[in-house]
């Protein structure tokens, strides 16, 4: 049997492309195919803006539409597994790419299940989180000491019980309810958008941030703490 290639799932950060490992930019020159998501049909792949001034013109290029959390997601995604299939059996070497870290919230995870069940080589690289990033962006410590982090979706927000440090991600459309919810609970928080890419803002009260919704947003909340 001829030689099989490679899945290399990688993380290439929250978007600006200092961000990149040199991990990432190595393991994307050495592949025949780069893979990138895009939220839109025919829309603009963040994580594939991140990387292409590393991406040579005899690599193959393929945008791949994932709509977030949208029914068909599952469907898009076993295309998606398909493709790329299409690819290790031929012997090529796919590149992955996500962004932040491979392994959060990341469609990756559902593609892997895939690759896995048939048994083909993978590797992940790992990226920089949009929370790490976020955290630097607003000067805002994430966790210290002996407290746990809490990092949970916007439709989660009563998983919060008696944590000091949460991250909040993925609430795009769910502002008011989130807000409510840790004014309630007292909560000091910043909001993020776009952590190092064109259009980053920081956004520190209530008002601000239901006036400027985003889905590339994420809210740091601390109580009782002093840092
Ligand atoms: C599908 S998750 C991807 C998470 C990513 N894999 C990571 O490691 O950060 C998308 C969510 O990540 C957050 N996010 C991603 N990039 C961001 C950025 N540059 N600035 C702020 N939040 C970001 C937002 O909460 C967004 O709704």
């Amino acid at each position: 049997m001829s030689k099989l290639g490679t899945l290399y799932g990688i993380g290439v950060g929250p978007g600006g492309e200092e961000l990149l490992t040199l991990k990432a930019i190595r393991t994307i020159e050495k592949c025949d195919v780069i893979i990138a998501p895009s939220a839109m049909n025919g829309g603009v792949s963040i994580a594939y803006e991140t990387c292409k001034n590393f991406i040579k013109e005899n690599q193959e290029v393929v945008i791949s539409h994932f709509p977030m959390g949208k029914p068909d997601k599952e469907k898009k995604v076993f295309d998606a597994f398909k493709t790329i299939e299409k690819y290790l059996k031929d012997g090529k070497d796919v590149a992955f790419l996500t962004i932040g870290d491979a392994f959060v919230y990341s469609t990756y995870i559902y593609l892997l299940k895939y690759i896995k069940e048939q048994d083909y080589k993978t590797e992940t690289i790992p990226g920089i989180t949009s929370f790490c990033a976020s955290a630097t962006v607003a000067d805002k410590i994430l966790v210290i000491g002996d407290e746990p982090l809490l990092i949970v979706p916007g439709c989660r927000i009563d998983c919060i019980k008696d944590e000091k440090y949460v991250v909040i991600m993925k609430f795009y459309n769910q502002e008011e309810n989130v807000l409510n919810y840790l004014d309630e609970k007292g909560f000091d928080y910043v909001c993020v958008q776009r952590a190092y890419r064109e259009g980053e803002k920081i956004l520190n009260t209530r008002e601000e941030i239901l006036n400027n919704k985003d889905y590339m947003s994420l809210i740091i909340a601390h109580r009782d703490s002093e840092f």
